[in-house]
């Protein structure tokens, strides 16, 4: 039974929720590594949206087990009232979700210091989710984060929200001017969301060990995207985690011997949401066009993404440090009716060629795209599920994204839709799904 991991090659917004919940089908575990309730996983079923923040997408599909690791960071009034709205919903949940007693809470006083700290720095903002997100994974590798196994227990609750207020307290105030939390206040709402955390929590990484040790298949679900990675982003403009590949063994406690195979999903053309750059964002009737027609408004905040032509420079970039065996490529109905795509080929700094993402961010802000034409199609391919069925410039627009990326495109989504995704022929993601 092979493991197969999923996550995003752009700047997040990929279409992974519509994916995660198509390939569910074919595992027996769906699990979150990292991230939290700034992601948003959008699935459509006959036309019923399900936005999902926390919960694996995989919850969607019954009888699939949805575990939330040690990586992702989780506010639990966020949680529950995503469990709650799914159970209205009619979705199972009891015996079917499992939180990691290592993972880290995110608490009130975190969103209160983003808030502070996005405030300060003026232009200079992250252009963050605020849910605390940065905060949270601050306190984690401070060392004073609270996390779902102190939560269990009062007194230790208690004790650490009291500790860490005596500091956050004083920053608010001094620092920032923002108000102060009450520690009791904390502590009564905390030690109620412990009492259902309880029904929960375990050791996840165990759990998942037993379960492949059983013949159960996993798929790792990734959150954000490669070029949002606190590592190998456009850093400072990155969320705290580490969305690549990378993340999944220490956010879940599993071996890189336990992962069969990486796949990630590429939008057909870019978007980006927050501050920070993107070489080829456009402006004007097209970037409109492809805001309108894709629906380009964040599934969490509603921000509008900012659009652009597909780079094959940040998506060759995810296929070499997350290891990619395959991309799936999404939203390729989006671009429908354009006569003329621009594909991002490499990048202009300074006058020189440069054909790699430079760890120098303010070099990726002078960076001008290099576009290389190729023809579009006049005709619809909303839903199409057949590769043969789509229009050759459709097909040579993959094959030519799969070109020049290193990678080869192993699916092809045509629409919002669950059943609106197609394999592409002689590709290696069959041997994958069991
Ligand atoms: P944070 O994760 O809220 O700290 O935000 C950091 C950056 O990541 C901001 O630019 C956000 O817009 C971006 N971001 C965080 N989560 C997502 C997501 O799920 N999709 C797209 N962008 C995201």
């Amino acid at each position: 039974m092979a493991n197969v991991a999923l996550l995003g090659s752009q700047w997040g917004d990929e279409g992974k929720g519509k994916v995660v919940d198509w390939l569910t089908e074919h595992f027996d575990i769906v699990a979150r590594y990292q991230g939290g309730n700034n992601a948003g996983h959008t699935v459509i079923i006959d036309g019923h949206k399900s936005v999902l923040h926390l919960v694996p997408s995989g919850i969607l599909r019954p009888n699939k087990m949805c575990l939330i690791g040690n990586g992702v960071v989780i506010d639990p009034a966020a949680l529950f009232e995503e469990v709650d709205g799914l159970q209205s919903a009619g979705v199972q949940i009891e015996d079917r979700l499992l939180i990691s007693k290592r993972a880290h809470l995110i608490l009130p006083y975190h969103r209160g210091i983003e808030l502070g700290s996005e405030e300060r720095r003026g232009s200079d903002k992250i252009g963050t989710t605020s849910r605390g997100i940065g905060p949270c994974y601050e306190d984690k590798a401070a060392r004073s984060g609270i996390r779902v196994v102190d939560c269990l227990d009062t007194d230790v609750l208690a004790r650490k929200v009291r500790a860490n207020l005596a500091v956050v307290n004083k920053m608010l105030e001094y620092l920032y001017e923002r108000p102060a939390f009450d520690p009791d206040e904390i502590i009564e709402s905390y030690t109620a969301f412990g009492n259902r955390l309880r029904h929960f929590a375990t050791d996840t990484s165990l759990y998942l060990h037993q379960s492949m040790a059983a013949g159960k298949s996993v798929l790792f679900e990734g959150a954000q995207g490669t070029h949002l990675d606190i590592d190998h982003g456009t850093y400072p403009f990155v969320t705290s985690s580490n969305a690549t590949a990378g993340g999944i063994c220490n956010g879940l406690g599993v071996g890189p011997t336990c992962i069969d195979a990486v796949l990630a999903v590429a939008k057909a053309y870019t978007t980006r949401v927050g501050e920070g750059p993107m070489p080829s964002q456009i402006e004007g009737e097209m970037a409109e066009l492809l805001q309108n027609t894709g629906k380009e408004f964040g599934a969490t905040t509603g921000r509008p993404r900012r659009c652009g032509w597909f780079d094959a420079v940040v998506v060759r970039y995810a296929v070499r440090v997350n290891g990619l065996d395959a991309i799936i490529l999404t939203k390729l109905d989006v671009l429908d009716g354009i006569d003329t795509l621009r594909i991002c080929v490499g990048y202009e700094i300074d006058g020189k060629r440069v054909d790699e993402m430079p760890a120098e961010t303010w070099m990726v802000e002078r960076a001008e795209p290099i576009y290389e034409e190729v023809p579009g199609w006049s005709q619809q391919i909303e839903n199409v599920d057949q590769w043969e069925e789509l229009p050759a410039e459709t097909r040579q627009y993959v094959e030519r994204i799969s070109e020049l990326i290193g990678c080869p495109v192993g699916m092809v989504s045509t629409g919002a839709e669950r059943r609106a995704i197609l394999q592409v022929p002689a590709t290696p993601i069959e041997g994958w799904l069991s």
